[in-house]
């Protein structure tokens, strides 16, 4: 099938390419670089001897979505791109809200025009705010989320379901992610971020690569066993295998939600630990204040997903954070030549 992808130059963009493409899929990418480089697309090749047909720009931007549309016939949209960060969303909510929102309704009315009306949406845990239940199935209640990020993919579901209800013809897929961490097993693609990274994964291989002096955990009286705050972590390459199991399994018009995530918890502890095994040192920690708008714990019930769209996670944690050494070592090997 003709997938657009937008946002594909992005961390779990790319890796969705790359598993499009092995699925024998073709794809086109729309990425208007932001927070992505266009060699995304040579490593997406390197990996697969395939390139995506690549289109540099705004997915607000309604003309170009029109000349992709008449130019490609597009069978499903996946829909990545948006921006991502929760603490800057609360310094620029304004910034947030057009991006997210307005990129989604202006792809919806392209989309809508040219008569595709099939999409994968990126979503997020972070819909379920507060989780009302452990593990976290997705009848939960969802709302009462804490930051103008978490907000903005509530709407855009519910801005999604209302299209549902307006016309029952398309077909809409919510794919709720937990925690993505890692990268391809090839250490051609992953996540680098710029500056001191928000996210516990990112920071903790810089300390690893000794470019951060040691990991501040947030908080350790936390209501979990070690009293360090609990998330299900799940390999990249399994979120972006989700993607290609909703494509080729999802035949019916609807609204169709799926959790993907491993089912299992890892406190932050167990993942310096486990990360620590991985790079063969000692990662130096120190306990910190909680985190503003931090919850205790998170996992998912994916049993939806593994029943319905054969999928379930296969990488364990130690593979993860193995990979993600892996890819910090091939960034810094990158900088140093
Ligand atoms: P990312 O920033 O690496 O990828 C997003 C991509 O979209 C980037 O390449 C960026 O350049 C592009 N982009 C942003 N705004 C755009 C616009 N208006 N027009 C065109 N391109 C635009 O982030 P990611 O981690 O790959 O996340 C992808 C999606 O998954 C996002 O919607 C994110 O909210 C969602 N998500 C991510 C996580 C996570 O922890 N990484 C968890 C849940 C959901
Ligand atoms: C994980 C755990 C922290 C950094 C975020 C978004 C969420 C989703 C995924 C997009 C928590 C602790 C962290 C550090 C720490 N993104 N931590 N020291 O907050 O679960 O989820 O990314 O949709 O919306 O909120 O992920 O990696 O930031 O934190 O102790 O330096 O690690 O307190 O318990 P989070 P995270």
């Amino acid at each position: 099938m003709n997938i657009l992808v937008t946002g594909g130059a992005g961390y779990i963009g790319s890796h969705t390419c790359v598993e499009l493409l092995q699925d024998g899929h073709e794809v086109v990418v729309i990425d208007n670089l932001c927070n992505a480089s266009r060699d995304s697309m040579n490593r997406i090749e390197a990996i697969t001897g395939k390139q995506p047909v690549f289109f540099e720009g705004d997915v607000r931007d309604r003309a170009l979505l029109d000349l992709i549309f008449a130019k490609h016939h597009i069978d499903w949209v996946i829909h990545f791109a948006g921006l991502k960060a929760v603490g800057e969303s609360c310094e620029k909510p304004i910034e947030y809200y057009n991006n997210n929102l307005n990129g989604t309704l202006e792809l919806l009315d392209a989309m809508r025009a040219a008569g595709c009306r099939r999409i994968v949406f990126s979503s997020s845990a972070t819909v379920y705010g507060d989780p009302e239940r452990l593990p976290l199935t997705e009848d939960c209640r969802i709302g009462g989320t804490t930051n103008p990020y978490g907000s903005s993919k509530y709407f855009q579901e519910i801005m999604l379901s209302d299209v549902y209800r307006s016309d029952n013809t398309w077909t809409i897929v919510l794919l709720r992610y937990f925690n993505p961490i890692g990268a391809h097993d090839s250490a051609l693609i992953g996540e680098n971020p710029k500056g001191i990274p928000n996210n516990l994964t990112p920071y903790i291989a810089k300390v690893a690569i000794g470019e951060l002096k040691e990991v501040g955990v947030f908080g350790n009286d936390y209501p979990t066993p070690d009293g360090t705050g609990v998330r299900d972590y799940i390999h990249v390459v399994d979120i972006a295998k989700g993607h290609v199991a909703a494509i080729d399994h999802i035949r019916q018009s609807g609204v169709h939600t799926y959790n993907l995530g491993t089912g299992n918890g890892y406190s932050v502890l167990e993942v310096i630990h486990a990360y620590e095994k991985a790079c063969g040192h000692k990662l130096p920690y120190t306990i910190k204040p909680r985190r503003a708008g931090d919850i205790a714990a998170c996992y998912a019930n994916a049993d939806k997903a593994c029943r319905e769209l054969e999928w379930k996670a296969a990488y364990s944690l130690d593979d993860m954070v193995l990979s993600s050494w892996n890819w910090i070592q091939h960034c810094k090997n990158k900088e140093n030549n």
